[in-house]
């Protein structure tokens, strides 16, 4: 399988960004934690971070002459603002996970919202960075098992 695994904008800031919301581990150990956890489940997975809500909408389309079979999505803030991600997803017809590290619901209202939520295969939030690791579990399993 092969899944393509995308982070929006002040991702790149992990480690240091409010570690009370998002914990201690930078991108790039969360990367190396999911290759790790890929490479036990035969999975394939190429990651991409882009502070700019065009680059992921352009990350997305690529994905479809990629042969890519799913996407993990934290879409961080624009996860409550962008109708151009959800249509981005939607014409790719892939399923997709969207993650988040702290629990979106226990925040601020305006987090309560996802645009992408109803259309997503699935959603975690809340584990930490652990919450990567199940969201490509999960997809794992609805495309090997389950047969999405
Ligand atoms: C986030 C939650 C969003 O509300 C926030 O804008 C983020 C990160 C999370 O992973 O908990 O940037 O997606």
């Amino acid at each position: 399988l092969r899944i393509l695994v995308l982070h929006g904008p002040n991702l790149n800031m992990l480690g240091t960004r409010e570690p009370g919301h998002y914990g201690n581990q930078t991108l790039a150990e969360i990367t190396n934690n999911m290759h790790t956890l890929a490479e036990s489940l035969d999975i394939e997975i190429e990651n991409f971070q882009s502070n700019h809500e065009g680059a992921l909408v352009d990350r997305i389309q690529q994905a479809v002459s990629e042969d890519v079979d799913g996407i993990v999505i934290n879409p961080a803030a624009y996860t409550h603002t962008s109708i151009a991600l959800r249509d981005a997803l939607l014409a790719t017809a892939l399923p997709f996970i969207e993650v988040h590290l702290s629990n979106i619901h226990q925040r601020e209202s305006f987090r309560h919202h996802s645009m992408l939520a109803d259309a997503a295969a699935g959603v975690i939030a809340g584990f930490g960075a652990t919450s990567y690791l199940l969201a490509l579990r999960g997809l794992n399993d609805l495309l090997r098992i389950q047969h999405i």
